[in-house]
């Protein structure tokens, strides 16, 4: 993970970050209209100077591949040499896929095949993230929607990995009950499933445990009182520690199947993974016998049963629907989500097999 990353009240050394990777134009991707309210772009222009500025301020949650094509067509035509990615998982995505392709003529879509090739170093990215939760701060993924296949397709390539990742936690005082919540189950898949993850190894291990550590106490009191900045920065701390880890081990099936659930039924992604987390967690203890313990003592349970109900009694308390009826999703559409839940990387990285008659059990256990 060769991000430089800083934590803490840190957006006012952007500046200097931007003058150590040489730049002189930077080009600031983010999301709708949202930063600029809060001041937080107006902000972010301010400490860059004298650096130019530009902005591409559409990006819209779960980005389509016609945003990433925009952000780096913007990226040449104004001749920036920097670009900096603000807000959630979605801006920092097409920020790291604008800086990757840099001035190169390869096209987005090019970087979405399997396995990602990317022509040589683009320019350079720095990442702030304002939600706690995506981690793509600190990963080297990058996420499509896939509107007419109804499922994501992701780039995964060391080039991808931010240059540096600028984490501080007051820019997530803003972020609304609904948005904390949803990214921080975000954080939690992310910490659960590098942890069994196939890919995983002991260094991803003490990074996901630890990242449970800081989410689970934190999360409700995140959502319950947007100001409380202990519970923010901890979340905060959290969602990077899993982002850590999960930049290393990849998700596994819970985030194959949350691609569908996203794209066509509008399912926010954290929300989306977490739905089938409490079966995943009953269907995967038996293949890693020798992580059960571990996962159990961090998480303050003594059983299987009690982790996967502890998780689901936590997406009640922070307002999250737990059944996807409550989504307006029927039994009817399950085999079409069978269908479409199957991204192949991810779902050979999970620690037991899974086929579709697995994924039609665990979705109809919480339809
Ligand atoms: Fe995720």
């Amino acid at each position: 993970m060769p991000v430089k990353v800083v934590f803490g009240e840190c957006l006012s050394q952007i500046g200097v970050f931007a003058a150590e990777l040489g730049a002189s134009k930077a080009l600031i991707v983010t999301g709708k209209r949202a930063m600029r309210e809060h001041g937080v772009l107006d902000r972010m222009i301010g400490l860059l100077k004298p650096i130019d500025v530009e902005v591409f301020d559409t990006v819209e949650p779960n980005p389509a591949m016609e945003t990433f094509k925009e952000a780096h067509r913007i990226l040449r035509d104004r001749h920036c040499d920097l670009v900096v990615g603000l807000g959630g998982g979605s801006p920092i995505d097409v920020a790291k896929v604008a800086a990757a392709l840099g001035n190169k003529d390869q096209t987005p879509a090019e970087l979405f095949t399997t396995p990602t090739r990317i022509d040589g170093r683009g320019l350079p990215m720095i990442a702030v993230p304002t939600t706690s939760g995506t981690g793509s701060e600190v990963t080297p993924y990058s996420i499509v929607s896939d509107p007419e296949n109804g499922t994501k397709k992701a780039a995964n390539h060391p080039y991808l990995y931010p240059d540096v990742a600028l984490v501080d936690p007051s820019l997530c005082k803003t972020m609304p009950r609904k948005v904390t919540a949803d990214t921080g189950l975000d954080a939690i898949s992310h910490a659960i499933e590098s942890y069994w993850a196939k890919r995983s190894q002991p260094i991803t291990d003490s990074l996901a445990l630890e990242a449970l550590r800081h989410i689970l106490p934190n999360l409700r009191r995140a959502c319950e009182n947007p100001m409380d900045m202990e519970a923010r920065s901890e979340m905060a701390l959290g969602a990077l520690l899993a982002g850590m880890a999960l930049s290393n081990t990849m998700a596994t099936a819970a985030h194959s199947i949350s691609y569908p659930l996203t794209v066509r039924f509008g399912v926010p992604h954290g929300l989306a993974c977490a739905l089938t987390l409490p079966s995943f967690i009953r269907f995967n203890a038996p293949s890693i016998p020798g992580k059960v313990p571990r996962l159990l003592q961090t998480m303050g349970v003594g059983s299987v049963n009690e982790a996967a109900e502890a998780l689901r009694r936590l997406m009640v308390d922070i307002g999250e629907p737990v059944r996807l009826s409550d989504l307006g999703i029927g039994g009817d559409e399950i085999p079409w989500i069978v269908e479409h839940g199957f991204s192949a990387a991810r779902v050979a990285n999970n620690p037991r097999e899974v086929t579709g008659k697995v994924v039609d059990e665990i979705l109809r256990e919480v339809l």
